[in-house]
């Protein structure tokens, strides 16, 4: 295609949903072209919801205790392992945006992770006394990154993230955006932002890894834990983070932070993705859209919700606490 006419890429939730739904590649809707069959096959949400309709759960009654879902995560204690994942755009629904999402996770005692927000909306979200995770994006100006490291860093961030998936654009060149330029990172890089976060005494984690050969490098490079995501299906046909939980926290080991996110409607998600080897699960749309309709009352009850749901879950599998939980509870729906 001529590159003059080529559209930006644009971000997922700018896309145009009809040319998503029947477009050849269907995670991108760049020009609309009719579907010759694979296209809703090919869509990484629907595959990740197919697999955790296959999981199913084994429940187990003897013994069984009222459960508690208290945990520790990145050293705080917190009483749900249910997170707000990465959103940007939360200034569509309200104008002080993250920072108004992030009352309800602070009421909720929860983990939040930021999306593509600013240095001073970031302030604005720890202020609220949220345990806030920075998500910094993969932007092509190195001295961006080690800004918003440091910036993050006095604001009170109890981390730093990296969306290491969102460096390519679908044509394989460095992801041109509408707010700025972003782009693939050398492995020396990232260890330098390991170190730069590490230095003002924050981890390091890296968001978007789904291969658990990516999964030991970044262990390696000094990155303090993993988000196993497809960052809501920006690619196509990829693996299920479940699925990949799996591998991945067997080449790491027990010790190793590794969350998840994708998919998450409800606390029996939750429950799947823990056996399947996540400390903690990451929610984003269902909480987005929870923040739509009722501001940061939504996010706080959308999360007790699904926490009722987890510890209903959990009671009936026989699993008084979250280290319990196992993929001795878990069928799959094939082969049987
Ligand atoms: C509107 C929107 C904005 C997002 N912005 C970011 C972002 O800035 N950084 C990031 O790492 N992930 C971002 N994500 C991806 C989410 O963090 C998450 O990985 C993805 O949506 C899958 O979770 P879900 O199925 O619960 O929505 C965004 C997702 C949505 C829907």
């Amino acid at each position: 295609m001529d590159e003059a006419k080529r559209p930006p890429v644009q971000h997922p939730a700018f896309e145009n949903k009809e040319a998503k739904k029947d477009s050849v590649n269907p995670q991108k809707g760049r020009e609309y072209v009719p579907d010759i069959g694979q296209g809703a096959a090919g869509s990484s949400d629907r595959i990740t919801r197919a697999y955790l309709d296959s999981m199913l759960l084994v429940y187990r009654h003897l013994g069984a205790v009222p459960p508690s879902t208290e945990t520790r995560i990145l050293n705080r204690d917190v009483s749900t392992p249910i997170m707000a994942s990465a959103l940007a755009l939360l200034e569509r629904f309200d104008p002080d945006g993250s920072a108004a999402f992030a009352r309800g996770i602070q009421r909720a005692g929860a983990v939040m992770w930021t999306g593509w927000i600013d240095n001073e909306m970031f302030r604005r979200v720890a202020d609220t006394g949220a345990n806030a995770v920075c998500g910094v994006k993969p932007f092509q100006d190195n001295d961006k990154i080690y800004e918003a490291i440091e910036k993050a860093a006095e604001a009170g961030a109890v981390g730093i993230c990296m969306d290491i998936d969102h460096c390519f654009d679908d044509t394989g060149a460095d992801c041109g955006f509408v707010f700025g330029q972003l782009g693939h990172k050398s492995l020396a890089e990232i260890q330098s932002y390991a170190a730069a976060a590490s230095a003002h005494g924050l981890p390091f984690f890296l968001k978007g890894i789904l291969d658990p050969a990516d999964a030991i490098v970044a262990r390696k490079l000094g990155v303090a834990g993993i988000v196993v995501s497809h960052h809501q299906g920006i690619w196509c046909y990829a693996a299920p983070p479940a699925m990949m939980l799996q591998e991945i926290r067997s080449a790491v080991g027990s010790e190793y932070p590794v969350f998840a996110d994708c998919g998450v409607h409800s606390g029996v998600d939750v429950f799947k993705y823990l056996a399947a080897g996540a400390d903690a699960v990451g929610v984003a749309r269902e909480l987005m859209t929870a923040f739509s309709k009722k501001g940061a009352d939504g996010v706080y009850d959308r999360i007790m919700f699904m926490n009722d749901e987890l510890k209903g879950t959990m009671a009936k599998t026989g699993r008084a606490t979250l280290k319990e939980i196992d993929m001795s509870a878990i069928r799959f729906r094939s082969g049987w």
